[in-house]
This record gives C-alpha cells, sequence and structure tokens, in this order.
C-alpha cells in the first residue's frame, strides 16, 4: 500500500539525517520488531548499523540459523553473534523455581549484551523494535520505556546513547507490513510471539541440554503439522512444554517409562486473555503420533485445554 511506502522512504530520510556518519547498535532477538528494524536501517545506513544477536540456546530449532541467514546473509546486516548456550546453562544448572529461572536469563542476556557492546568503539546510537503499544504501557518517558524492555535495560553507565526507534508509532501488524514492503521473508515476518526466556520456560523445572532437544524437536514437529495444516496464520500461539514428568507406556513388545509432552496452543489478541485453540482431531492425532514416533524418550501427549484466565499462557 502506498502509505507504507511513503512511510518508509520518510523513516529512511529521517535516519539518514539523524545520524550522519556515526554508528548505531541494535539487539537482535530474532523476533519481528528487531528484525524489521535492522532491515530497515541497514536500507537507510548500511554498514553503519552493527547488532548483536545472542545466542542463549533458549531458541526453537533452527531459529539462530534462520535469522543469520535471512538478516545477515540475504539482507547484509553486520551481524555479532555471540553464542553464548553455555554460559546460560551453566547459570541455571540446578535452578527449578520459575522466577528465579526468568531472572537468571534476563540478566545474563543483559550482562553478555553489555560484555559485547563494550567492546565496541564509537557507536551513538542505540536502535530498538519499540511499538506504539509499548509506548503507551511505559509511558512517553524514555528512561521507563528502555527499562521496559528486557534486552537492553542496565546499559553500561558508561555508554551514553541516543535512541532511534523507527517503529513507534506502529502496531503489530503495521510492522509486520512493513517487514513484507521491505521484502522480508514470511516466515520471519509472521513469527509467533516468543517469550524472552524463549524454551527456558518450556522445560518446566530445571533445565538440562536433553531436556531442552526434547522441546525443540516436539514444537518442530508441532509447528510442521500446523503450517501443513494450513492452520499457521490462524491460531495466534502454538508451542510444545515439558513437564517434566514420566509415565508408564508400552512399545514394541516393551514397557517404556518416559517423558510426558504438551501441546499449548491459544488464540488471543494481546495476550492478557487467550482461548485454547481448538485444534481438529485428526491434526492433533498426527501431532501426537509424529512426536511420539520422532523424539526419543516421550511417550505421551497431552493436549492443554485452559485458557487464560485461569491459566497462563506459558507453563511457567
Ligand atoms: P503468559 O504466560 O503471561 O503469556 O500468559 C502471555 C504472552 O506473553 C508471552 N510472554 C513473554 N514475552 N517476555 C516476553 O517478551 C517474557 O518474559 C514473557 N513471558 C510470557 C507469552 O509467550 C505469551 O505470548
Amino acid at each position: 500500500n502506498w502509505s507504507m511506502n511513503d512511510f518508509i522512504d520518510m523513516q529512511i530520510q529521517q535516519i539518514r539525517e539523524t545520524v550522519g556518519d556515526r554508528k548505531v547498535l541494535l539487539g537482535l532477538s530474532g523476533g519481528v520488531d528487531s528484525s524489521v528494524v535492522g532491515v530497515l536501517l541497514n536500507r537507510a545506513i548500511g554498514d553503519q548499523l552493527v547488532c548483536i544477536f545472542v545466542d542463549h540456546g533458549l531458541l526453537r530449532k533452527g531459529e539462530a540459523k534462520q535469522v543469520m541467514d535471512s538478516l545477515e546473509g540475504k539482507f547484509g546486516l553486520n551481524i555479532i553473534k555471540v553464542d553464548a548456550q553455555k554460559r546460560f546453562l551453566d547459570k541455571l544448572a540446578g535452578v527449578s523455581e520459575p522466577e528465579k529461572k526468568r531472572k537468571i536469563i534476563g540478566n545474563e542476556f543483559i550482562q553478555v549484551f553489555n560484555d559485547e557492546a563494550q567492546k565496541l568503539e564509537g557507536i551513538d546510537f542505540l536502535a530498538q523494535g519499540t511499538l506504539y503499544t509499548d509506548v503507551i504501557e511505559s509511558g512517553t518517558d524514555t528512561a521507563q520505556t528502555i527499562k521496559s524492555h528486557h534486552n537492553v535495560g542496565g546499559l553500561p553507565e558508561d555508554m551514553h546513547f541516543e535512541l532511534i526507534e523507527p517503529l513507534r508509532t506502529l502496531f503489530k501488524d503495521e510492522a509486520r507490513d512493513l517487514g513484507e514492503k521491505l521484502g522480508m521473508p514470511e516466515d520471519l515476518v509472521w513469527r509467533q510471539p516468543f517469550p524472552g526466556p524463549g524454551l527456558g520456560i518450556r522445560v518446566i523445572g530445571e533445565i538440562t541440554e536433553d531436556k531442552l532437544e526434547i522441546v525443540r524437536d516436539s514444537d518442530l514437529i508441532l509447528r510442521e503439522e500446523i503450517k501443513k495444516a494450513g492452520l499457521d496464520r490462524d491460531i495466534w500461539q502454538y508451542f510444545t512444554v515439558l513437564p517434566g514428568i514420566r509415565s508408564v507406556g508400552v512399545m514394541g513388545d516393551g514397557r517404556t517409562y518416559d517423558y510426558t509432552v504438551g501441546i499449548r496452543a491459544v488464540n488471543s489478541i494481546d495476550g492478557m486473555t487467550a482461548d485454547f485453540a481448538r485444534i481438529p482431531w485428526d491434526v492433533l492425532q498426527k501431532i501426537s503420533v509424529r512426536i511420539v514416533n520422532e523424539v526419543d524418550h516421550v511417550n505421551r501427549i497431552v493436549y492443554d485445554i485452559t485458557s487464560k484466565p485461569p491459566a497462563t499462557v506459558e507453563w511457567e
């Protein structure tokens, strides 16, 4: 549509005027908003944009690679990828309390980002994927806006950035529209909501690499089958969780004692309330059969049929 193209031209001109020949830092999360900001800024100022992408090892299967292939490979963004999987897993070892897990992941994220940012020189601006809804929620005070975004909260005190927030007048669907106009691939632009702590809150209780792998593999099967059924744009959010309980089953001639995987799928407008999605039985059956057959140490699948409230979308 014409107005979005005007918006793009206007933003690019404005960004160029503001930035001049200086440099901008952007934290990429793998989500829609920061990716769109990255592609827009890249178009405006090219290599003067430096991105930091922290891979905390809690992303979905293939997600980190997809972000790199697309944003670095296809769009040519200048990305520093930090492989911090071990750092996060070490910090999380033995921790099973949900709020503690969230805090550890949030704090570690900020630390890794800051460690990398501090190595850079001559950066004057920090770009953020702040949307209009974020602006409303956190008031117009910029300092508050920064704090409300966990991926840039608590910047080092000796770093003084000016903020660049090209999406701050847009709603989510407009940000997606902008992404499409910029030529971004559908699977990035239409990515479903994904929590900052990632799969860390979908492995219930203590996180181990083995458990993460079960969640990653089962989640991929769920996404594949939802897409095959043509439901990927209809269901707001869908994922698998690993409650960590094991139960008795039978496979071939033998008794098994393996994990249960939960399927969570909800429809929502803003995540504040949600209704469990009515996935057709035959689709659920395919998902169930595939997960049990293809993912080791899983012998039972359950479907979460609670809405929010009283349940939350995530299990932790
Ligand atoms: P809950 O579980 O609170 O989730 O009903 C509502 C929506 O928010 C997402 N969510 C998060 N998003 N950081 C985020 O950016 C978080 O810590 C976080 N926790 C939950 C959740 O995936 C759902 O879309």
